[in-house]
């Protein structure tokens, strides 16, 4: 973050001098800018990096970098108008997922976000990973159809059950996952249950999708089962999307009791159970096997992401499968993607194989308590009206707030005064029962960082 914003700074500062520059001139050289700028030399090649992307300078190695050619002066901006009409009122919201994406401003205290801070993932052996796979003489070849076998096997057996390596197909995160699987089983217009609140983005992927997502409620154990009886049997809906353990936002797990019972009320609608089980490996305590190793149907797709325990960058993942509805969402990604790329997939195998695996998952989850912990203690001393729960795993802790407060407005006032959280109305699929905060514990820098934000929190709620 803090890289991203020099480099913008000093790719500021250059497109300044550059303009002051006749085309071919030379910019001083990249030290001299290191100690201009008081920047690292990897700032000032990525900042000359972006201007030469963007036409200004040209970048001679050896000799330096020359402002370029100007273009001739645009005339009038083009009529785009007609676009509107061609494309008609179909449209993409992508708000609330690139709110998700979108760094925290310098000087702003992340609890919000959907991955781990830099300093919790494993970087080190990331770059080790990829390096390895990198040198392997077939890692810029064509993979084979599916994944590589070993990671198609690895992630058979991490679900277990009668789950086989040839269940698995290998995709490119659980976003994209998200998208083939839902385009592939359900045509658009179609209803798909979720659960309410749910991940923000299976709501705009099926959004995207044309699809209608329809709630049904959580409560502390999870999904309410008659309540997914009755939405099934009003809709006509043939899938439920879930989260069964550390369920984004609540932290729910889904008890043992409902899972069979989610699982007899999706066999009696002749339904899919679509399990994104993207924390699995964020567990402060264990978490029970997923539901697609107690399915002897081939009634559960089985999304699992492995971004939320390495990096973003990542982008790996897998759907796990059997029968046509395996052949059907195979034959979709093939036709949309072709595969995911063969570098990433042979640089997690890298990684799930090494022997510094479960000493990252074990750091990981200690922090992890630890952070949540803070946070939930700050929180009671602070803010004893308030209602949180104690989630067993994932990265987040979901917040009751008292009734009245509107927790959009809410958020935007804790940004102005320094800290990101998210509003919960975005969650819901539709009107929320209440309003709440979304408050992430592994994206801040630090616990002291955490105990600042908390601070930041108190202060807007008592005003
Ligand atoms: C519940 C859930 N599913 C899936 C994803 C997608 O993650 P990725 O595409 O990085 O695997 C996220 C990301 O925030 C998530 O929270």
């Amino acid at each position: 973050m803090k890289n991203d914003s020099s480099v913008a700074a000093l790719a500021d500062a250059l497109r300044t001098d550059v303009r002051r520059l006749n085309p071919g001139e030379r910019l001083p050289s990249s030290r001299a800018l290191v100690e201009r700028h008081r920047v690292s030399p990897v700032t000032v090649s990525r900042a000359l990096g972006l201007l030469a992307a963007e036409g200004l300078v040209v970048t001679r190695p050896g000799s330096g970098a020359f402002a370029a050619e100007r273009p001739p002066a645009g005339g009038e901006p083009a009529d785009l108008g007609w676009q509107a009409v061609a494309l008609g009122d179909r449209s993409v919201d992508p708000a609330g997922v690139a709110g998700l994406l979108t760094p925290a401003p310098d000087g702003v205290v992340a609890l919000s976000g959907g991955y781990l801070h830099p300093s919790l993932q494993p970087a080190r052996a990331l770059a080790a990973a990829a390096a390895r796979a990198a040198r392997r003489p077939d890692a810029w070849e064509l993979p084979p159809l599916g994944g590589i076998p070993e990671l198609r096997a690895w992630f058979a057996r991490t679900v277990g059950g009668a789950v086989s390596p040839a269940d698995v197909l290998i995709t490119s995160g659980g976003q994209q996952s998200m998208t083939t699987v839902l385009r592939a089983m359900l045509p658009p217009g179609a209803p798909v249950l979720v659960e309410s609140p749910t991940y923000l983005g299976v709501l705009a992927v099926a959004r995207a999708s044309g699809l209608h997502p329809v709630p049904v409620p959580v409560d502390a154990d999870g999904v309410r089962p008659g309540l997914l009886a009755e939405a099934f049997a009003m809709s006509g809906a043939r899938a439920f999307y879930c989260q069964p353990s550390f369920h984004n936002p609540t932290g729910t797990v889904l008890s043992a009791e409902r899972r069979a019972k989610v699982l007899d009320v999706a066999r009696a609608a002749g339904a899919f159970v679509i399990e994104d089980d993207y924390a699995r490996h964020l567990g402060i305590a264990a978490p029970p096997p997923p539901l697609i190793a107690q399915d002897a149907g081939g009634r559960v797709v089985h999304i699992a992401s492995l971004t939320k325990a390495t990096a973003p960058s990542l982008r790996i993942a897998a759907v796990i499968a059997r029968g046509p509805v395996a052949e059907r969402i195979r034959a979709t990604q093939l036709v949309e993607e072709f595969f995911p790329a063969r570098p990433l997939q042979e640089t997690l195998l890298e990684l799930v194989s090494s022997p510094g695996w479960a000493r990252h998952l074990r750091a990981v989850r200690a922090a992890l308590r630890a952070r949540r912990d803070a946070v939930r203690t700050a929180l009671a001393r602070e803010l004893p009206e308030l209602r949180v729960n104690h989630p067993a795993g994932g990265l987040h802790l979901w917040v009751r707030l008292p009734d009245g407060v509107d927790d959009t407005a809410l958020a935007e006032a804790a940004l102005r005064a320094g800290v990101l959280v998210s509003a919960g109305r975005p969650f819901f699929p539709a009107e929320p029962p209440a309003p709440h905060l979304r408050i992430s514990y592994g994206t801040a820098a630090s616990e002291q960082e955490l105990a600042e934000g908390v601070r930041r929190l108190t202060a807007v709620l008592r005003s």
